[in-house]
């Protein structure tokens, strides 16, 4: 071969690789590749990162009811007006989270004037004030939105969580909440979104919730699986499984929520509160890496069901699961680490055939 020829070769070859250095370019074929923010990350060196690596953000908690809407008549814009402006001046993508949920939600929406609980009609009203002015808001710069989070209950026993929501609306507030949303914004991907998504008896109650709305005419296109898995569970037989059943829904697939625990789930008796904070050990390294390896693959497999995966935080710096379940305890869940350089377990995800 021509010395000319070779070094044009290798000189393609860089450019290349250098171009797909990023979370978003190598998985441009694939999904959209997303990150979980909150407002004070778009003026740190975080921003940056999250600009560089990925085409997508959501409001890991700005946007939920408690924080955007504090009181009955005050509406806390600021937060996720910076994001939503962070992402549109980026060329990125918004993922809106979430519209309703049993948790972080205000104190007032489910008192009535006197501080008894409130009545259903009532409750349902402000619901959809809530749901119609947040989504109206956003309508043309938020692409989809988590309208419904974690309604199924974990009790096997159980089919809905028991939630206030469901104590004082019954099952009707969920395709209420959808049909607000796509009045507000009918050109939104509404998503329906839950954890341990791939446990063989939730996963049944997910597939069934998601017919019955479809089959209810609810304006339903989106399934959530939040992935917070960890290093040693779920296994990629249960990863397809789930996956294999949910694209018998004929809706849009997205990983909402992924991080890796280096720990598996539940209490953890090997650590004493107070001690320094656990490690990074190479064992967890070598069983992340590999973890991130197979389940890419998988994702990888299910591209035309999956159309984004969305990273829960940016870095090793800071994790939602520092200190949960299990209180002093630092996890090291994500791809990138303290210093947001990436670690071992981002080439993993990152090169593939
Ligand atoms: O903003 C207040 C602050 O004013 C106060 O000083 C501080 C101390 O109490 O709390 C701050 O609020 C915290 C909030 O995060 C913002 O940092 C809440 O206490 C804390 O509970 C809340 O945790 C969030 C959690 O949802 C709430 O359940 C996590 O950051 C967030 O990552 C997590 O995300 C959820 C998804 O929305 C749904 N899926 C599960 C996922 C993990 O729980």
């Amino acid at each position: 071969m021509r010395p000319g020829y070779f070094l044009l070769i290798v000189l393609l070859l860089s450019l290349q690789s250098g171009f797909s250095q990023s979370l978003s370019n190598r998985y441009s074929e694939f999904f959209t590749i997303g990150v979980a923010i909150t407002p004070r990350s778009t003026t740190t060196d975080e921003a940056k990162l999250i600009v560089s690596q990925f085409n997508s953000v959501t409001a890991e908690n700005a946007m939920k009811m408690g924080p955007v809407h504090p009181q009955e008549d005050q509406y806390n814009w600021a937060g996720p007006d910076s994001i939503v402006a962070f992402a549109q001046s980026s060329g990125m993508k918004v993922r809106g989270h979430t519209l309703v949920w049993h948790n972080q939600t205000p104190a007032w929406i489910f008192k009535d004037a006197n501080g008894q609980e409130v009545n259903k009609e009532i409750l349902l009203k402000r619901l959809k004030e809530h749901i119609t002015t947040v989504v109206t808001r956003y309508r043309g710069k938020i692409y989809a939105w988590d309208v419904v989070n974690e309604a199924i209950s974990d009790n096997p026993n159980e089919y809905l969580r028991n939630s206030n929501w469901l104590k004082i609306c019954g099952p009707e507030y969920i395709n209420l909440a959808f049909q607000w949303a796509h009045d507000a914004d009918p050109d939104a991907i509404l998503f329906y979104n839950d954890y341990n998504e791939t446990d063989p008896v939730k996963r049944e109650k997910i597939y069934r919730l998601i017919s019955e709305l479809k089959s209810q005419g609810v304006p339903v296109s989106g399934l959530g699986l939040q992935a917070h898995w960890n290093i040693y569970h779920p296994s990629a037989a249960q990863i397809d499984s789930a996956l294999q059943l949910y694209s018998k829904l004929n809706v849009n697939l997205q990983v909402t929520e992924l991080d890796l625990s280096v720990y598996p789930s539940g209490p953890d008796s090997t650590f004493k509160p107070g001690t320094i904070p656990a490690e990074f050990t190479p064992q967890q390294e070598q069983k992340q890496i590999e973890k991130y390896r197979e389940i890419f693959a998988i994702f990888r497999k299910y591209k035309k069901q999956i159309t984004s995966i969305t990273f829960w935080n940016i870095s090793d710096r800071r994790s939602w699961l520092d200190n949960f379940p299990v209180r002093g305890r630092k996890n090291y869940p994500l791809l990138f680490d303290k210093d947001l350089k990436p670690k071992r377990a981002f080439d993993a995800v990152m090169n593939f055939q």
